[in-house]
């Protein structure tokens, strides 16, 4: 069934609580298909994508979040990490790493992430941008977690998507149509 994008656009939202039914082979094609589509600054396709189902590995970038988490003064940390059942990838079935050389070209990671995650909607999935993972690459004991994820040489972690069946219900935040100017 076709979905019209302005209507995938104004009902995507974050979901934080996911089924553990793996996606697809033919959903992941689809999905790292939007996301090598995306446009890019001189079409210089500066990312790569690290797709992880392993649940062993995430938990262990989930601890390693909470131990740059903990390093952070409380003023700064999220409130999310005052909760002990709080997981970053919210136990979602896949997680999608998004890494580029040296950090740069973030704004091209940024696009492209939404792409997936529109993607994502497009057939029927849920998914949750993360930017909190980066707290697992800021010690120097997380070049380890870098090279479990297979990053490539000098790639840096940019932003990922949590991915996967939605198992929560909530509306979309409101947004604030004010923050618009129109010039005509
Ligand atoms: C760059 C970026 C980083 C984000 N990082 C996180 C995150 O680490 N954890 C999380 O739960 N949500 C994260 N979000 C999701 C936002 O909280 C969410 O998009 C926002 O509250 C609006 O809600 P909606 O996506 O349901 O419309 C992130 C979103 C963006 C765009």
């Amino acid at each position: 069934m076709e979905t019209n994008i302005l209507e995938l656009i104004n009902t995507r939202r974050s979901h934080r609580k996911y089924l553990p039914q793996p996606l697809s082979e033919t959903q992941l094609n689809h999905l790292l298909a939007a996301a090598l589509a995306s446009p890019s600054a001189n079409n210089l396709q500066p990312w790569h994508f690290t797709v992880v189902q392993d649940q062993v590995l995430l938990d262990q970038v989930n601890q390693a979040t909470r131990r740059g988490a903990q390093a952070q003064d409380n003023a700064q940390r999220s409130p999310r990490f005052a909760d002990p059942a709080f997981h970053v990838f919210y136990h979602a079935p896949c997680v999608v790493f998004i890494t580029t050389q040296g950090g740069q070209q973030a704004l091209d990671c940024g696009i492209a992430v939404y792409g997936l995650a529109l993607a994502a909607e497009s057939l029927g999935l849920g998914s949750v941008i993360l930017g909190l993972p980066r707290l697992a690459f800021m010690g120097p004991e997380d070049r380890e977690i870098e090279k479990a994820l297979r990053f490539p040489p000098g790639h840096s972690f940019v932003i990922a998507i949590a991915l996967g069946y939605p198992d929560d219900t909530k509306d979309p935040p409101a947004r604030d149509p004010g923050k618009v100017t129109h010039i005509r």
